[in-house]
């Protein structure tokens, strides 16, 4: 079987990072960049931590508004689909790549695989949510990472080529997580175990928002212990158009640091009092690893983690961030909603299954 794979943003080549290896191992696997994130930090540091292997083809798209972006790999895709004509084309998630490499191979009838299918936040203002209902809509085979996403794909009347595969990102987190030695990392920041806050912001909603981007750090100010704030290339801008990084300079307790790669994410994570995000993927990898998070969106695709009570939603709401994250609720049971950490290999079956086992 030949798969054509397209990534192109941070948290894709961490799911990547795990289905490229179990693929590998028996088929022909042809992996795209398209270039939405090209930044040493938030792209080549990932897959050289992880051990990802390096693009056949880098579509090198960079920024720029929606449709540009969109349209520019849309166009690159076809013609790289018409030349290798793959068997399968897997995308991952919700972002314009992941638009873009379904739409382009849907188009040409090539049967899309949809990595982490389903998952809705039903605010229609996402460019991310636009991206996953579409792209859920002309794949042919639809992996759900959890029982909420096989229940939202019914409920819009997707019941054909939907399986239930676990989280990829439990994989990951497995494979290279647990490991992962926590001391030297806090120490390059000054922080101890349990002794601060970890912060990634990220969201248009929130970043390119003057007064909610103001609200989120009037709350990491405040709180009682240092926020260590790995500052996201969107949000680093918009903090400096808004006059907003000299708020953040000022401060004591938050220490504004640059992207982490992901074993250092693991580490500042894994021993944070809890995590303060607006990321989709992080709140999950706050409940593999046990720690609480205050989500600073109002809604979320991961609705267990708030229905276990590991996740507090907080939205850009200054007193509710700092009431949730001095509460920090930490549950006793966390069960494994995400899979058993073998959802690659899952993915791989399925694909086989498909495709009539070759
Ligand atoms: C994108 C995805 C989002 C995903 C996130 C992970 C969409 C619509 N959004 O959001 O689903 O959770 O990636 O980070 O696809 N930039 C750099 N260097 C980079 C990458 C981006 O400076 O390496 C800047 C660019 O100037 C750009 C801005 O960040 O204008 C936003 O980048 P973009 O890829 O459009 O969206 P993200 O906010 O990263």
């Amino acid at each position: 079987m030949r798969v054509v794979s397209v990534v192109g943003a941070r948290p894709q080549f961490i799911k990547a990072a795990s289905v490229c290896r179990a693929l590998r191992e028996r088929h022909e696997e042809i992996l795209v960049h398209s270039g939405q994130h090209y930044d040493y930090g938030m792209s080549d540091v990932f897959f050289e931590q992880l051990g990802i292997p390096a693009p056949d083809y880098n579509l090198a798209v960079g920024s720029g508004g929606h449709g540009r972006q969109t349209g520019e790999m849309l166009g690159l895709l076809e013609d790289l689909l018409i030349e290798r004509k793959p068997d399968v084309v897997l995308v991952y998630g919700d972002t314009n790549t992941t638009l873009a490499a379904g739409l382009a191979a849907a188009k040409l009838g090539i049967p899309v695989a949809h990595v982490e299918a389903g998952l809705r936040s039903f605010n229609r203002s996402m460019p991310e949510e636009i991206n996953r209902v579409l792209v859920d809509h002309i794949s042919a085979l639809l992996l759900c990472p959890t029982t909420a996403g096989v229940d939202n794909l019914r409920a819009e009347g997707i019941t054909e080529g939907v399986s239930l595969v676990g989280d990829v990102m439990l994989d990951t987190a497995r494979f290279f997580g647990e490991s992962v030695d926590a001391a030297p990392v806090l120490g390059r920041y000054g922080v101890e175990p349990d002794g601060y806050f970890f912060a990634t912001v990220h969201r248009a909603g929130n970043s390119d928002d003057p007064e909610k981007l103001s609200a989120i750090v009037d709350a990491f100010r405040t709180l009682d212990r240092p926020v260590v704030w790995a500052i996201h290339p969107r949000t680093r801008k918009n903090l400096q158009t808004s006059g907003l990084d000299a708020v953040v300079e000022a401060s004591d307790s938050i220490i504004a640091i640059e992207p982490v790669p992901y074993i250092d994410t693991v580490a500042l994570l894994r021993s944070a009092s809890a995590l303060l995000t607006d990321s989709g993927g992080m709140q999950k990898e706050a409940y593999f690893f046990g720690v609480p998070c205050v989500t600073l969106r109002d809604e979320t695709e991961w609705v267990e983690t708030v229905e276990l009570g590991w996740n507090t939603l907080a939205g850009a709401d200054t007193d509710r961030i700092v009431a949730a994250a001095t509460t920090r609720v930490r549950p006793d049971a966390r069960p494994s909603v995400y899979g058993d950490g073998h959802a690659a290999e899952a993915i791989v079956e399925v694909l086989e299954r498909f495709h009539g086992g070759t």
